[in-house]
């Protein structure tokens, strides 16, 4: 047996529908400027699609990559306000978050979307960073894992078990998303843990490999703890991420 390849942590600012060009023009180069030579992560920046074309630009040939907050899954057509994975290559993207709870509550992404969206981005080479979490009742009601086990599975129904490792999971319990009420390091390293599981009921290798990070008021303050549990492979960051000097502590807390 080949020993496992160590998983690279990944950290992520989710800048929402924050900023500007004029802001990226300020936020990358100070952002570039923070980052510790040598630091552990792949540092990632998921910014709104107005900004994409200039964090590209301005990240230039850095280790930071650039990833969208959504794409549709059908390569071109009649959907109106869309974009697709073709149109996010061309303009040297690296990725989508797909499925942020934010865009299930709000703007009807369902599970059957995912299951086209996850594969559709990885036929084209894009990373793909799928959300899943639940929701306060749900974990007073002990039902964490199963809503878990329903997101995960859908999302990667189609994904064949050659790829699972290429998408990132992120653990994003919606009572923690904006609220400051951070999960225990214990909390998010037992849901990723399970996570992981679910991916090794598809394949031993691919949940080694595969990269389960953890979203939901993360700061400079906790980053430390939680991205120190075992089965934690990084953050999805977003009222914290939209300060660079505050992102880039929590980047250098990568073990
Ligand atoms: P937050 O958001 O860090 O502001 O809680 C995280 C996210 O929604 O990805």
């Amino acid at each position: 047996m080949p020993e496992p390849v160590p998983r690279v942590p990944f950290i992520a600012a989710n800048w929402k529908m924050n900023k500007t060009i004029a802001d990226t023009r300020e936020y990358v180069p100070a952002l570039l400027g923070q980052l510790d030579v040598g630091h552990a992560a792949q540092v990632a920046l998921c910014v709104p699609f107005t900004d994409l074309a200039s964090a590209v630009e301005l990240t230039g040939d850095s280790e930071v990559i650039v990833l969208a907050q959504n794409m549709h899954q059908e390569e071109a057509g009649a959907f109106t306000g869309e974009i697709s994975a073709r149109m996010l290559l061309e303009l040297g993207v690296h990725g989508a978050v797909l499925g942020h709870s934010e865009r299930r509550r709000d703007f009807g992404e369902t599970d059957r979307a995912l299951q086209e969206k996850v594969p559709a981005a990885l036929a084209a080479g894009l990373t793909p960073v799928l959300c899943v979490g639940e929701t306060e009742e749900e974990r007073e009601a002990g039902e964490t894992q199963r809503k878990l086990r329903h997101q995960v599975q859908e999302a990667l129904l189609h994904v064949d078990e050659d790829r699972l490792a290429d998408v990132v999971v992120a653990y994003e319990p919606i009572w923690a998303i904006g609220t400051g009420r951070v999960a225990s390091p214990d909390q998010a390293q037992e849901a990723i843990a399970f996570i992981r599981a679910l991916v090794g009921d598809r394949s031993k290798a691919a949940a080694a490999e595969v990269r389960v990070i953890y979203g939901g008021s993360v700061s400079s303050e906790n980053a430390a703890e939680i991205l120190a549990q075992p089965d934690v492979d990084g953050a999805l960051v977003g009222g914290a991420s939209l300060d660079a000097q505050e992102f880039a502590k929590i980047v250098a807390a990568a073990p």
